[in-house]
Order: structure tokens, then sequence, then C-alpha cells
């Protein structure tokens, strides 16, 4: 179980007349992911999802407010700190691979982090190579992979030291359909063998596909939580989609019987579909994702 308490991070700016302002990524955030559950992180560009993983994973020290990993504060003990790191494991937003080291090298590279023996590191490298379907790329250096077999061996690095707790910090982007479906049934995988795996994204079809719970927050604030499902019921099952010049307008409707009524009192031409979690989403945060 992991517990995040009023978890703040404020950004010192210093701008070029030398003055300094502040940034506050991440507002005030309170919430909890239970064990086994797969929890997703929505939120624009700059929402602050990227801080608070950074947070949550040890990389940067929030300003302040708590996070507990099965009542372990994190940052209070060294020794909590080291078990934390043990638990937990990250695909960060960003490749930071060497590029010129082969596949083989940058896992055995993180293996040795973890300290682990020489046998168990070859074991550990086939298997997970086996896993995300890369075994036949482990000699080659990773700058000649695709991007989509860069991505999956992100997640195999995350994953060397037996992680129980996974960071996936838009762990699809710029893959195509095809791929991301890949990476979902690894995620989904690895949820049933028992992983808590928090996921950011910025595809709301993931978050439909893949989440148990979905958090949404917008300028580094909490905006609502709840299951895929219920957020769709609870903002209405049913959208009337119209244009009005070149934007594209929605409304949501509890009942099919609502929906189709107010079509009827409509000028323009509209349709009718089942309302979806970007629905729920734009509705919250007022403004489309970026692709
Ligand atoms: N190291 C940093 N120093 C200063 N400001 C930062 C730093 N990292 C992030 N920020 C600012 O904090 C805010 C939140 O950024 P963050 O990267 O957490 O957002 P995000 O939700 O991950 O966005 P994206 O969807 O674009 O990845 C932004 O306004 C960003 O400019
Ligand atoms: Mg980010």
């Amino acid at each position: 179980m992991i517990e995040i308490k009023n978890l703040r991070k404020v950004y010192e700016h210093i701008g070029k007349d030398k003055g300094k302002t502040e940034k506050i990524a991440v507002d005030g955030l309170t919430l909890s992911i239970g064990t086994g559950e797969v929890f997703g992180l929505l939120g624009p560009n700059g929402a602050g999802k990227t801080t608070t993983i950074r947070m949550l994973t040890m990389l940067t020290m929030p300003t302040s407010g708590e996070i507990l990993y099965d009542g372990h504060r994190v940052g209070e003990e060294e020794e909590d700190a080291r078990a934390i790191k043990q638990l937990i494991g990250v695909v960060p937003q960003n490749l930071n691979f060497d590029q010129d080291l082969t596949v083989g090298e940058n896992l055995e590279l993180h293996a040795r982090l973890y300290h682990m023996g020489r046998e168990e590191r070859e074991r550990r490298i086939e298997e997970l190579l086996e896993y995300v379907e890369l075994s036949d790329v482990i000699n080659d250096t990773v700058k000649r992979l695709s991007g989509g077999m860069k991505r999956r061996l992100l997640i195999a690095r995350a994953l060397i030291h037996h992680p129980k707790i996974l960071f996936l910090d838009e762990p699809t982007v710029a893959l195509d359909p095809q791929v991301r479906r890949r990476i979902w049934e690894l995620i989904k995988k690895m949820a049933a063998e028992g992983a808590t795996i928090l996921i950011t994204t910025h595809y709301i079809e993931e978050a439909e596909a893949i989440c148990d719970r979905v958090a949404i927050m917008n300028r580094g604030k909490l905006l609502a939580i709840d299951t895929p499902k219920n957020f769709i019921s609870r903002l209405g099952g049913f959208v009337v989609e119209w244009n009005e010049g070149v934007h594209r307008e929605f409304r949501l409707f509890a009942t099919r019987e609502d929906a189709s009524s107010f079509l009827g009192s409509l000028d323009e031409a509209a349709s009718i579909r089942r309302s979806n979690l970007e629905d729920v989403f734009i509705e919250l945060t007022g403004r489309k994702e970026g692709l």
C-alpha cells in the first residue's frame, strides 16, 4: 500500500533578471494506492505527474508532505530508503540508456547496481529479454533499436530486481497501436502476477483499458479519483456531439432518451454515442490532451 499525504513540490526558477519565482508543480496531493492495483495518473502537460513519480521514487525531495510504503515513511531512515528502493522499479518518461552499449550490457550494468551475482544476473537478463520479446537483440547496441523496442527494454530494466511496485511514466508514448497493445498486455500480466502499478499516460483509452482506478490531476492538484466505469457513469453514459464552426461541442447525458431529446432540439447535425474516459477528462480539465 502506498499512502501519499498532502504532498507538495515547489520548484524555484531563477529568471533572466536573477529574480526568483516559484512554480508549484504538485500542490497538496493526497491519495492511496492498494497493493496489486493498477493505478492511472492522468493530466495535461505540466500537471505534475512526472514530479509526483519522481518524489515517489526518491529522485526528488518533496517540499512537504508524506509518502509511506506499507507504513514506512520515505526519507526517514536510511535503512527504509534502501528497502523501498528494492521494492520499486521505475520506467522513466525519457529513454536514459547508454545508447552505445548493447541491450545485454545495459541490463548487466543495472543488475550490478542491485548487487546481483553473476549467475543470477545472467539468468535474470535472459528471462527478462524473453518476457519482453527482445532475446534476439541482446547483442545489438541500443541506438539500433526501434522506439518500441527501447520502451520494452526500459520495462525489462525496471524489472531486473523483481520489484513489487512499478512506476511507468508514459510507457507507450509515440508507439504504434500494435506495440502499445503489447505493452498493455505486459502490464496486465505483471498486475496479474501481483505487482502494484502506477502509470501516467496521455492516452485516455490506455487508462480505460488497463487501470483499476484513475486519478485526474491538473496544475498540481487532484481533481478526482475513481474507477473508469464510475467516472463515466457519474458524468453520464451518453454524449451528444456536434460542430460549431471548427469546434467540436459535446454534452453528457444520463440516459439515451435524454440525449435523444436534446439531439432533437439542436439545429446542427449531431450524433449520439456512449461516453468514454476522454469525455470525463475534457469535462474535468477543460482542455484537450495533447497527443
Ligand atoms: N526540474 C524542474 N525544475 C523546475 N520546474 C520544473 C522541473 N520539473 C518540472 N517542472 C515544472 O513543474 C510542472 C510539472 O511538471 P511535470 O513534468 O511534473 O508535469 P507532467 O504532468 O509530467 O507533464 P507532461 O505530461 O508534459 O510530462 C511544470 O510546470 C514544469 O515546468
Ligand atoms: Mg511527465
